[in-house]
């Protein structure tokens, strides 16, 4: 009866409510073992370590947490040597997680919902908000970093994914401030003489905001800090480089804060997408001595993620996914009730930035529901011909992501691989060969949420041979809550 029942829904969606859902389970516990179960091979030259961040936690002791953006951040860490791969999992031990684990209660009101029990008489004026460090982990300067957009970051322990505190980078961020979750790597910086740096940028939000800056080099020292005041409250996730320019999309959002004081909503649920307003290209130089930041016009629509960015005679050209609207964070409803049909995809767009005549083109590249970009790590910021993503099962319309897309920008072609009906995708990374022979000459990892077996695999794609199917599939004990982003390295970090 039940086989017969998930059979009809198939045909008609590639997946099952339940199944989807079962992916917003907390993982409370820590795990630290080598993975045996093995279905393919895992190639030989893959070594390194792959990091990822992201909610661990749905719930505090039984209590729910209203939005998955506010779960505390658990790092996973899948080291990959000699043919073998390790798994090892720990909570980022914040303040705030350390008091609710002990307290056994919700503390803290949290950016997208999650209210203290009590109702607003609890809430009021309340503008403690945790740090959960669950947005993204790098590994920079020596240092393995786990990122959330509003505050400091959290440094841990490589070896042992302990937490050792927070990372200001010998005082050049101040108590609290805002360092953002996505940074960009750029593999030779003009500035720095071809060296590679990592660019990051913070927001202060306001009825102006102000943009800051940041440049890091190998060593992990901020060698490059710049602030920039924009007219309007902006909501910024990600940006983009190219060698001469930073790229900020100012999403059209007003923010009623009068709420988020008064108790009754969160901060996430005070912000309403203006499909009247336009998006504004915000363009800021990457060399502090030029000061003039350019502000361009575009059609209305919300981004999250950017894919990558090049320069092109006067254009700037960026690949961003797109939502034609956003629904607000509503403080009654339920995230796992959500009605994907319902919403907008998110698309693939390409939009050119004319810095001569302040216009700007757009055209869709991919009109299949995607998200999470994620390119070879030596094109940031220049001309790149391949794209992997995560994708919906299906052509059109919205859905939980259960496959990967390749884009070949050049010639138009896409690689999918799917793991519906079951089976719910994430980020993919791209890991290049070490011979780095060609663009696409390297693996695509991603973790897979596996509902019939409630775990999750970590799956290996030959990036040449996308559509063949993964060329080995590990199966963890335990799944991983859906995840946000993470990061590779070549280096390894167990004995
Ligand atoms: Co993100």
């Amino acid at each position: 009866m039940k086989l017969d029942n998930r059979t009809s829904t198939i045909s008609e969606k590639s997946y099952n409510r339940d199944d989807w859902q079962g992916g917003y389970e907390s993982l409370s516990q820590e795990y630290d073992y080598w993975i045996d179960d093995i279905e393919g091979e895992i190639p030989k030259e893959l070594e390194g370590t792959l990091f990822r961040n992201g909610p661990g936690l749905l719930d505090i002791n039984g209590q729910r947490i209203h939005h998955p953006f506010d779960g505390d951040g658990m790092i996973s860490r899948i080291t990959f040597f000699n043919g073998r791969a390790h798994f090892r999992n720990r909570f980022v031990r914040t303040d705030a997680y350390v008091e609710e684990q002990k307290a056994g209660k919700i503390l803290y009101r949290g950016v997208f919902g999650t209210q203290k029990a009590g109702g607003w008489l609890a809430n009021i004026f309340d503008f403690k908000l945790k740090n959960i460090a669950n947005t993204n982990v790098i590994y920079w300067g020596g240092k393995l970093l786990a990122l959330w957009e509003a505050a400091e970051p959290h440094l841990l322990d490589a070896q042992t994914l302990e937490t050792l505190g927070k990372e200001y980078f010998n005082g050049v961020l101040s108590e609290g401030e805002a360092f953002g979750a996505h940074p960009r790597f750029d593999a030779s910086c003009a500035l720095d003489g071809g060296a590679p740096c990592m660019v990051n940028f913070s927001i202060k939000p306001g009825l102006s905001t102000t943009i800051t800056i940041f440049e890091l080099n190998l060593a992990g020292e901020v060698v490059r800090k710049h602030a920039h005041s924009v007219p309007g409250f902006c909501f910024i996730h990600d940006f983009a480089i190219t060698p001469n320019y930073c790229i900020l999309f100012q999403n059209p959002v007003k923010f009623n804060p009068i709420p988020f004081a008064l108790g009754m909503r969160a901060a996430g649920e005070c912000i309403k997408f203006q499909p009247s307003m336009p998006t504004r290209a915000i363009v800021i130089p990457r060399n502090p001595q030029q000061k003039e930041v350019q502000i361009l016009e575009t059609q209305s629509g919300f981004v999250f993620h950017h894919a990558n960015a090049f320069e092109q005679g006067e254009e700037i050209i960026i690949d961003s996914i797109c939502y034609e609207s956003l629904p607000e964070v509503e403080p009654e409803s339920d995230f796992r009730q959500v009605d994907f049909e319902a919403l907008k995809p998110g698309q693939l767009w390409r939009f050119s930035l004319n810095l001569q005549d302040k216009t700007v083109r757009r055209i869709l590249i991919e009109g299949r529901c995607c998200e999470f970009p994620s390119i070879h790590p030596d094109k940031e910021g220049r001309q790149y011909r391949y794209l992997y993503m995560g994708a919906a099962h299906a052509e059109t319309g919205n859905a939980p992501l259960q496959a990967f897309v390749k884009v070949d920008l050049e010639t138009g072609e896409k690689q999918l691989w799917s793991a519906a009906p079951q089976g719910f995708a994430s980020e993919p990374i791209f890991v290049p060969h070490l011979s780095n022979s060609g663009e696409d000459d390297g693996w695509v990892l991603a973790l897979v949420y596996d509902a019939a077996h409630q775990r999750s695999d970590v799956v290996i794609l030959d990036a040449r041979n996308f559509n063949q199917g993964p060329v080995a599939r590990l199966h963890l004990k335990h799944h991983i809550p859906y995840g946000l982003h993470g990061n590779f390295t070549n280096e390894v970090f167990i004995k």
